[in-house]
């Protein structure tokens, strides 16, 4: 066993004992628990290689910011249609992102919206919480923060042919009052390290085909994501709309501070929303929701929304509880 991993099985082994000795845990629990640090959670089965990059930059010491962000990166340089400059554009023909980052301890935020051209507006969005006193920028200031920063900038116009193969299949050039996107994922990526810390960050190209300037959820804290360092981590995915009129991903972790697992937390916040929500349960939203203690979980109102975790353990594709069966505690105390 080499130096720092020795170090860190000895440190999840004395937490697990600290537990047993308190009387927290029973010793199959708690030796599980221990095992669940670094824990990493994201949204959709494209998650999962972000989820590995994330434990492997962790492993070789970098911070639990470090692993949101090279995660996230990942997948903005995937080719994925939802999230960075592979998205699909807005109605005028340009791509347009949004993606934030929060870091625990010290309670710190950064955001982007509506950039165009930024290779990975993920790292934009941690250079805003780390080098301004502001946490979140928009459209062409944020572009100029990017490129002075020394990001990546390009043209923001999507690809010619797969704009005009795209614009060919909508209904109506510009989307109307009650109308729903053709696609709309996000990765949303939450880690607790094995100092028991969180971090989380979330990136998007958003509501494909879009009014040009649309904002989504993915860069409100709250919304998109938010950690509570004391608590726990949520992150959203699923229509913008429907999660950032309600904080979404802060009820989640609200949830968990009273005492719900993650699952459960992801699906009373649902269950809360769709109680007031005209659309009723037709709203298009998943969440993912970790704790302190290593439990995590997923609901949505997708039946079976995948989603992926990744332990030292593990790595794999899970589906989300429907509603139905939410109440059930899964991933840690089971
Ligand atoms: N959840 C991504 C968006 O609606 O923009």
């Amino acid at each position: 066993m080499s130096d720092p991993t020795r170090r860190a099985f000895l440190k999840q082994t004395t937490a697990a004992a600290a537990a047993l000795a308190a009387g927290c845990a029973t010793p199959s629990t708690a030796i599980r628990l221990a095992k669940r640090r670094p824990l990493i959670v994201s949204t959709w089965g494209f998650g999962k290689p972000a989820n590995e990059l994330a434990l492997k930059v962790l492993q070789e010491g970098g911070s639990a910011l470090d692993a949101v962000e090279q995660g996230v990166r990942l997948v903005e340089s995937s080719g994925n249609t939802s999230v960075g400059l592979s998205g699909l554009p807005n109605a005028a023909g340009v791509v347009q992102l949004d993606a934030c980052i929060m870091n625990g301890p010290g309670h710190q935020a950064g955001s982007v919206a509506g950039v165009e051209g930024v290779v990975h507006p993920i790292s934009a969005a941690r250079l805003v919480m780390e080098k301004t006193p502001h946490v979140m920028l928009v459209g062409p200031g944020a572009n100029w923060f990017a490129r002075q920063n020394g990001l990546g900038v390009r043209d923001g116009q999507a690809d010619e042919a797969s704009y005009r193969a795209w614009l060919a299949r909508q209904k109506k050039p510009v989307p109307g009052k009650g109308d729903k996107p053709e696609n709309h994922d996000t990765i949303a990526l939450l880690i607790l390290d094995e100092n028991g810390d969180l971090a989380g960050g979330c990136s998007t190209s958003g509501w494909s085909g879009k009014v040009p300037g649309r904002v989504g959820d993915s860069p409100i804290i709250g919304g998109g994501v938010y950690v509570d360092n004391a608590v726990g981590a949520a992150g959203a995915t699923g229509l913008g709309e429907n999660v950032m009129r309600y904080c979404a991903s802060y009820q989640v972790v609200e949830n968990m501070r009273h005492g719900m697992s993650p699952t459960e937390a992801c699906a009373e916040a649902i269950r809360r929303i769709a109680r007031t929500d005209p659309k009723g349960m037709d709203l298009a939203i998943n969440f993912i929701a970790i704790n302190k203690k290593g439990e995590f979980g997923a609901a949505g109102t997708q039946a079976n929304f995948p989603y992926s975790v990744t332990t030292p353990e593990f790595s794999e594709v899970r589906k989300g509880k429907p509603l139905s069966q939410a109440t059930q505690k899964e991933g840690g105390n089971e």
